[in-house]
This record gives structure tokens, C-alpha cells and sequence, in this order.
């Protein structure tokens, strides 16, 4: 069985797995044969790729009218960056293998980034310091959400809630209403007809679904200021909304019932590093430089310098926000799933995050892709041959809700 991308689809091919459209209708079910019929409807629903039966053609170039240097050229780089993985994992060797794939079909191509070798040394008096109690102490005052997040919050988690409860809250904040809005209009959800009434939008899409992807997106857009030069913010949200997505196809995989929960992890998972890129942008620039030039894990810089990392700082804002304990927790663990008090949940946001860096859409500050975390692997029970289905699904998602994203 192998992927391919509907735009390269010949008649004539068997389906190896069902296709269905992005509201769960099958479309064609596994074992058809492919006809031009079916090619035009798979277009028509936004089918990104299907998985088709027999060996993949051309070698484990995915893609016939690549040229072969380039292939070799993304597959050197991506070499690079899986250097704190094992290759012969199989799970590792298959993500590796769809991140090739995905890197050579959206040229992403280079991938090394410039290093500044001019770089302020932190005074090792201040290595290993808790940087939490750190950052308590010197009283920094942290970026406030405004209150309609708060509200909305308390109204998304009471199960009483209706339609309209939803609408009030977010009547009350204008560029809220806006981004709710454009949501609703994105081609993600293609209604044939314009919505410009949010209690309209909450009805249509379903009220945690649409107030958790504005929760999210609300909070992350608290710290749009944040200089150019040491974070580039598009690319930030791009991770995030990606690592979003991926977690709730995963969690749906899982048949978890809270599935918007883990679409709002994925998009606060790296939450901590922007407390870092606004308020230590010093010692922010001192790690993301040590990390590049030493090729080591960002994370894990973060812990040698600052004695904790950008997981437990985003875990530490989020208990001052009072959201959901289990927020905490994804957070928190997404790069130590193992060690949660749910791991599951935790393990989800930390695949989604290692497809999100293998795959090279947007980043977060991380250039390289993060070690799997084997025994959270193996909690999942995914079959390898979910993965390609879950990307292609999360790619679709994504190209259809990235528009949300623009200024
Ligand atoms: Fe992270
Ligand atoms: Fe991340």
C-alpha cells in the first residue's frame, strides 16, 4: 500500500482504504477500483491523497517527476534532523519516510538555518537557577487574556451551555466575533452561503469545537508583539495550528469523547516559549543559538540553562489562567508523555508534536525533531499504517484553516 496525492491519481489503481469526506460520508469504499469518476470526486470533497494497493512506484521516491537529486538532497537534510531518533525504529523509519514524502512535495527542501555566533554567554551563576521562581520573583507581569477568554472558558466546560450562551460571550469582544467568523467561513467548513452572525456559526459548527479553536487562538494572539528577529510568529502558529489538528485526529483515532480538549493542547503546546521570547529574549537567543550549533534538542537546552523548560513554564501560566487541570497535563508532558498522571492524552500531544517537526510545517523555535517517546508509542497502539491516512487528513485540515491565520 502506498499514498498518493489525488493530483497524481490515475484510473485504473485499487483502493487499499476507504476515502471518506471531511464529515465522515464514504466516499468510496477499499477494494474499488479507481475510475475518473471517482478521481473528480475525490477533488469535489478535498481529498488530499488516498492509499492505494501495490508496492509504491519509483523506489521510495514518492514522486516520479521529482528529480532524483533533489529527493536525495531532502532525504541528507531530513537525516540531519531525525539525529536524536533511531532510524531503525520501524515507527521512526516510517515517520521518516512520510516526512521525505511531504518535504519533496512542498519543497522543503533546505533546511539549515543561519547561526549567530555572536551571542551573549549567560553568567554561569545563572544556570541551573529554578527560572520559575525566577520569573516569580521578579514580579513580571504576564501578559494578560482578556476576561471574554476567561467567560468563554467557564461557558465551553458547563455541559448547560447553549448556542446562544456561546454567542453572548463572544459578542461582547469585536475581534473575538471577527476570528470566529472567518473560522466559520474557511473553506475547512465550506457552507455554500456567507455566515456573518456568530450564533449562526456556533449552531452550524457546534459549540466546543468553534469556541475551543477561538480559545485557543484567542490566547496565542496575546503575544503577537514579539519581535521579528527572535521568533517568527506566522511560523509559531503554523506549529501550533498543525500540532492542534494532529491531536485531534489522533485523540479521535482513540475514540476519546474530548476531542476539542486535545485540539486545544496541540495549539498551546509550546505556549512557554513565548513567555520566554518576550520576556528572556537574552537568554532566549543564547539557547536557540547554543541548540543550532551544537545540533541539540531546544528543550533540552532550555533545561540545562534555565533549570526547567518551556512545557513546565506554559504549565505554570496556564494554572494563573485557571484552565482545565487537563490542559495542564498535555502540557506540561508533551515531551515526557510517560511520566503523566494521564498519559494518553499526553502521548497524543507529543506524536503530534514529533509528525508536526518531521513534517517542517511552521516552528516553534525547534528545528530538529524531538525524540519519541517509545513507551508512549506503544500506549497508543496505532497501527504504522495509520499514520499515512492521519497526515494526509491533518494536511487537508490544515490547508483549509490556515487562511484563520493570516494578520
Ligand atoms: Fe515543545
Ligand atoms: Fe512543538
Amino acid at each position: 500500500m502506498y499514498a498518493v496525492p489525488t493530483d497524481k491519481l490515475t484510473p485504473g489503481k485499487i483502493l487499499a482504504e476507504e476515502v471518506r469526506d471531511i464529515n465522515g460520508r464514504l466516499l468510496l469504499a477499499k477494494g474499488n477500483k479507481i475510475g475518473d469518476r471517482h478521481i473528480r470526486i475525490f477533488k469535489i470533497w478535498g481529498v488530499f491523497e488516498v492509499n492505494v494497493e501495490g508496492p509504491a512506484q519509483g523506489g521510495d521516491n514518492p514522486d516520479p517527476e521529482l528529480k532524483p537529486e533533489i529527493f536525495e538532497q531532502v532525504r541528507d537534510n531530513a537525516k540531519g534532523l531525525f539525529r536524536h531518533s533511531d532510524l531503525e525504529q520501524p515507527v521512526i523509519k516510517k515517520i521518516f519516510g512520510l516526512a521525505v514524502q511531504f518535504r519533496c512535495k512542498h519543497n522543503l527542501i533546505g533546511m539549515d538555518s543561519e547561526v549567530d555566533n555572536d551571542v551573549p554567554a549567560i553568567d554561569p551563576g545563572d544556570r541551573k537557577n529554578n527560572f520559575i521562581k525566577r520569573l516569580d520573583k521578579k514580579k513580571i507581569v504576564l501578559p494578560e487574556i482578556p476576561s471574554v477568554v476567561f467567560e468563554l472558558n467557564e461557558v465551553i466546560a458547563n455541559p448547560l451551555s447553549c448556542a446562544d450562551h456561546i454567542a453572548q460571550v463572544v459578542n461582547k469582544s469585536p475581534s473575538l466575533t471577527a476570528l470566529l467568523l472567518r473560522i466559520v467561513n474557511s473553506s475547512f467548513y465550506g457552507f455554500p452561503s456567507k455566515i456573518d452572525k456568530v450564533s449562526h456559526a456556533v449552531t452550524l459548527i457546534g459549540t466546543r469545537e468553534i469556541s475551543g479553536l477561538a480559545l485557543g487562538i484567542s490566547i496565542l494572539s496575546v503575544f503577537k508583539n514579539i519581535p521579528e528577529e527572535m521568533i517568527d510568529m506566522y511560523s509559531f502558529l503554523r506549529h501550533s495550528l498543525a500540532c492542534g489538528i494532529l491531536s485531534r485526529i489522533l485523540a479521535a483515532q482513540k475514540n476519546f469523547s474530548m476531542t476539542e480538549q486535545l485540539f486545544v493542547s496541540g495549539l498551546l503546546h509550546d505556549l512557554g516559549r513565548l513567555i520566554l521570547y518576550l520576556h528572556f529574549s537574552e537568554e532566549s537567543r543564547h539557547i536557540l543559538s547554543r541548540s543550532r550549533k551544537n545540533k541539540k534538542l531546544l528543550h533540552k537546552e532550555e533545561k540545562t540553562y534555565l533549570g526547567c523548560d518551556h512545557a513546565q513554564l506554559g504549565q505554570h501560566l496556564m494554572k494563573q489562567w485557571k484552565l482545565p487541570l487537563i490542559l495542564e497535563n498535555n502540557v506540561l508532558y508533551h515531551h515526557k508523555p510517560s511520566e503523566a498522571q494521564q498519559p494518553i492524552p499526553a502521548a497524543i500531544v507529543h506524536l503530534a508534536d514529533i509528525l508536526v517537526n518531521s513534517l517542517g510545517i511552521g516552528s516553534s523555535g525547534e528545528e530538529l525533531v524531538p525524540s519519541l517517546d517509545m513507551a508512549a508509542w506503544e500506549n497508543l497502539e496505532l497501527p504504522l499504517s495509520s499514520l499515512d491516512t492521519i497526515i494526509g487528513q491533518a494536511t487537508h485540515q490544515f490547508n483549509s484553516l490556515e487562511s484563520i491565520l493570516q494578520p
